[in-house]
């Protein structure tokens, strides 16, 4: 990475994966390679960011097909520490960020955002790209790493360096996930329910319904459709992911996280205060 710096002028962004590369994965790759002369990625599979009851070992794993679908879009370097080299006997600091952590994913897996922060800021350290590429697929950390950047006045990359990539989706809706993969055929389809119901959810509270009754109606839809339990519904404000019970002049985010078979989505759509709504 020092070489790549030396040797070749021009910018180097960074795409952080865990691998089991997907075409969400790849879109932030070709972004970067768009916005970019260089671009590095890297996987790690980081087990600080895995509860107890999360199984790090099933993980997906799969670096040669990865590596050749990086090599393929034109990654010019793709870093894949060990976990001994990530994290050396001794180490012992941990990045907490307050607040934005705490609710939605923060309050069903304990410490998982502690994990983020602290790996990103590593990778960032080791990395020292201009720019970030992050998939706002998963909106809550793209909040915690710009504000663990923002508070720890991080240079490279800076905080207004960090870019969040729209959520890339199947034809019938779905986000992509790693997790899809263990959708059965039948799950699969019913999980198509998600963002239809939050599309609805939006429309209503866009159109001016209450927001706690769209909401409702967002749940209710989402278990007629073969989910077993809704995690959280909320609206939310954009940066500080304050939950919001009225749509305000402020940039706001449907969050959403439901379970279908022992399978846990999650999906985020931004939510516009219209002219009618005004
Ligand atoms: O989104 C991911 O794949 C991971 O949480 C990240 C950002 C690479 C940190 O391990």
């Amino acid at each position: 990475m020092t070489a790549l710096r030396q040797q070749e002028a021009g910018q180097i962004a960074l795409v952080p994966t865990m691998g089991a590369l997907h075409e969400g994965h790849l879109t932030l790759v070709r972004r970067a390679r768009a916005e970019a002369d260089h671009v590095i990625a890297s996987i790690f599979v980081n087990p600080k960011q895995f509860g107890p009851n999360e199984d790090l070992d099933a993980y997906p794993r799969q670096l040669a097909a990865d590596a050749a679908m990086l090599e393929a879009e034109g990654v010019a370097l793709l870093w894949a520490p060990t976990v001994e080299e990530m994290y050396p006997a001794g180490f012992v600091t941990n990045i907490s960020v307050a607040g934005v952590s705490e609710g939605l994913c923060g309050a069903a897996r304990p410490g998982h955002f502690d994990g983020v922060a602290t790996v990103v800021c590593k990778l960032f350290n080791q990395v020292q790209p201009d720019m970030a590429f992050f998939g706002e697929k998963d909106f809550q950390q793209l909040a915690v790493i710009r504000a663990m950047a923002r508070d720890l006045d991080l240079s490279l990359p800076h905080v207004s360096n960090i870019i969040g990539v729209p959520t890339v989706r199947e034809a019938d809706g779905l986000a992509m996930s790693s997790r899809n993969r263990y959708l059965s055929p039948e799950q699969r389809e019913q999980a198509a329910a998600l963002p239809r119901a939050m599309r609805a959810a939006i429309a209503a509270i866009e159109g001016d319904a209450k927001v706690a009754g769209a909401l409702a109606e967002l749940e209710a839809a989402i278990i007629a459709a073969g989910f077993s339990s809704v995690d959280y519904a909320v609206l939310a404000d954009s940066t500080s992911l304050a939950p919001l019970a009225v749509l305000g002049d402020a940039p706001a985010r449907l969050l959403v996280a439901a379970r279908i078979g022992g399978t846990r989505l999650i999906d985020n759509m931004a939510v516009n205060r219209t002219d009618e709504n005004r």
